[in-house]
């Protein structure tokens, strides 16, 4: 470990951290020796990432709590009462999100104001959170996870496609307001990870569609989050990496 990614002392909160990216994430953040609070809405989930945290790196590091990200309030409190706690919060990782698939004609209200509820305003929420109390201390690194479906476009995943094109929108809008007062806001924009949400899906076509010949895994977007959170990336603000084994290269 260098000092670009020894994150020694640092507090993070990651959202999602039950399952998949979320969960690889913050244990990633862990081993490179951060306080994580993992939050998500499933608790037992959570708490048992934390279990695992501390399992393997023994340090009581790793703090669990139950937060739905579409509770505003809720997510304010928690990320203001982790800085409160800790005396700083240097890192924030945005990772609770939900799948939906259906063409716009069969798509009714209620499911559109969930699935943006979820990846969009619970993202929001979070950004807005970490914001407050990151500008007020001068420094921290906000991660969002965006998705591949920014770029590749797709039937039937609208709703989806929509909320990650708009968590990237928020993400380059925030760099700008944030950047001067020492706040970094960057998003990683996944191809298929191996995740419970992308269990049951047919791949074939998915590794044929990369040019490294595979689907992700969780690991392989946690390191990027990782490396997004600490002080390697420190000149990068207002970024969407790609993390889609080639997939998709715009520009
Ligand atoms: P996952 O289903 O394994 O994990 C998602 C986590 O979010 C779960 O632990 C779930 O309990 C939590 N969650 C859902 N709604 C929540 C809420 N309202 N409040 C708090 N937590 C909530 O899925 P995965 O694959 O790890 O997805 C993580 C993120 O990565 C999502 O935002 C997803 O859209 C994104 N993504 C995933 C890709 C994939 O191929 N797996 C590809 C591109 C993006």
């Amino acid at each position: 470990m260098t000092a670009a990614d020894d994150l020694t002392g640092w507090v993070a909160v990651v959202t999602g951290a039950a399952s998949g990216i979320g969960r690889a994430t913050a244990v990633r953040l862990a081993e490179s020796g951060a306080h994580v609070v993992c939050t998500d809405h499933n608790g037992p989930g959570a708490a048992d990432t934390a279990e695992a945290i501390d399992a393997a790196y023994g340090r009581g590091c790793a703090h669990p709590h139950t937060l739905d990200v579409t509770d505003a309030d809720a997510v304010e409190r928690l990320v203001t009462g982790t800085a409160e706690q800790h005396g700083r919060l240097d890192i924030m990782v945005n990772v609770a999100g939900i799948p939906y698939s259906r063409p716009v004609v069969d798509t009714d209200e209620a499911d559109l104001d969930r699935v943006l509820a979820v990846n969009l305003k619970g993202v929001f929420f979070g950004c807005r959170a970490a914001a407050r109390v990151m500008t007020a201390q001068g420094h921290g690194s906000i991660v969002n996870v965006a998705s591949s479906a920014i770029d590749t476009l797709r039937p039937n995943v609208a709703c989806y496609a929509m909320s990650k094109a708009a968590v990237a929108q928020l993400t380059k809008t925030l760099a700008i307001e944030v950047g001067s007062r020492g706040v970094r806001v960057n998003a990683v924009a996944p191809g298929v990870i191996d995740t419970p949400m992308t269990a049951g899906v047919p791949h074939a076509a998915n590794i044929e569609a990369a040019a490294l010949r595979r689907i992700g895994r969780p690991d392989d977007v946690a390191w990027a989050i990782r490396y997004l959170a600490s002080p390697a990336s420190g000149f990068v603000t207002g970024q969407i990496l790609r993390v889609n084994g080639g997939t998709a290269m715009p520009g």
